[in-house]
């Protein structure tokens, strides 16, 4: 089976090439832009004939759609940018998926919904309350309406083997730890399921192989993450006690921050129609941090 994955270079899209080169049934392609090292393809998939010339080449039996602008704060800074990358290029891929026969795999996100009612089921009502949640159910919209055989994986917060500390909302968390200059107050309001990508990678390929026996049972939206319900201020403590680091300069916040950019609340997922296929894994949240942020710990704080 021909795998393309877009977005290869990111967080994400890492985990994704190494769970489908780890498996000799797939031949797998993956494109990056600014970060096109090793077997990448750079490609700007706002460009229609750099993809299609791609795509037609290759002829994938599905596509993974990992690559995104996914910081809702720089997608609330310049809305018109984000959209060429979430919905434009989304179309793109959707329309040339579709042309060529193939699976398309939307990655989407947790913030479709407005996280006053949890726990949400893949059915429930979308209301996204900022920019990038409102662009991505868009993207879920357009990979319907142009490809047929379409699938949307919702995810939550990500985190796992990381380029730089900052690189997921997770492991930055780092950089407010080992401040002790100053109290600080740590977002003790908001639930999120912090979820390794290596799970989601897993996901994907399972929906993959699955879609070659039974094609109906993967068609539509999906929602995976981890089994953790946790605050930032419970991911906090939990690297802190896995480390032996001091947090005693942290305080949870009670209420929920005012950010630049508004936030869902709580958009924990039900993950049963996955289960309920036999699809899906889950690295425990102390293990997987543990392991994620082992090396840089050792390098610069031990
Ligand atoms: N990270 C999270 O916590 C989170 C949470 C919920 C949902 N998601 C969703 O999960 C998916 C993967 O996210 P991620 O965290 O892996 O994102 P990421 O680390 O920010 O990576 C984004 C990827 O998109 C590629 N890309 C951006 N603009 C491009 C363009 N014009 N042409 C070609 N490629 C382009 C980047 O390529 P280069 O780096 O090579 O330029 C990179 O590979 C996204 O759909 C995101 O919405 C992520």
């Amino acid at each position: 089976m021909k795998i393309l994955i877009t977005g290869a270079s990111g967080l994400l899209g890492r985990a994704l090439m190494s769970e489908f080169e780890g498996d000799t049934s797939f031949d797998v392609l993956g494109l990056a832009f600014s970060r096109p090292k090793g077997t990448l393809r750079k490609v700007d998939i706002r460009d229609e004939d750099g993809v299609r010339k791609i795509m037609q080449e290759f002829q994938p039996d599905a596509v993974i759609h990992a690559a995104a602008q996914r910081r809702p704060d720089i997608v609330e800074r310049d809305e018109e940018a984000a959209r060429t990358i979430n919905c434009s290029a989304t179309e793109i891929i959707a329309t040339i998926s579709a042309e060529i026969g193939a699976f398309l795999i939307f990655i989407s996100t947790t913030y479709v919904f407005d996280g006053t009612n949890p726990t949400y089921k893949p059915s429930d009502r979308t209301n996204p309350v900022n920019i990038y949640g409102r662009q991505k159910l868009e993207g879920e919209k357009i990979s319907q309406t142009h490809n047929p055989n379409y699938a949307v994986l919702r995810v939550p917060i990500l985190y796992g083997q990381i380029e730089t500390i900052e690189e997921s909302a997770v492991t930055t968390l780092l950089n407010t730890l080992v401040n002790q200059d100053n109290v600080d107050l740590v977002d003790d309001c908001c639930i999120r399921c912090p979820t390794h990508v290596d799970d989601i990678a897993v996901v994907c390929r399972q929906m993959c192989e699955r879609r070659t026996t039974d094609p109906e049972s993967v068609s539509g939206v999906f929602h995976w993450c981890g089994a953790d319900f946790m605050t930032k201020y419970t991911m906090i403590v939990t690297i802190a006690n896995a480390f032996n680091l001091p947090h005693g300069h942290l305080r949870a916040n009670p209420v929920q921050p005012a950010g630049e950019t508004p936030r869902p609340k709580d958009c924990s997922m039900d993950r049963s129609k996955l289960v309920s296929l036999g699809i899906g894994q889950t690295t425990p949240f102390t293990e997987g941090i543990q392991k994620v942020m082992k090396p840089f710990i050792s390098k610069n704080y031990s």
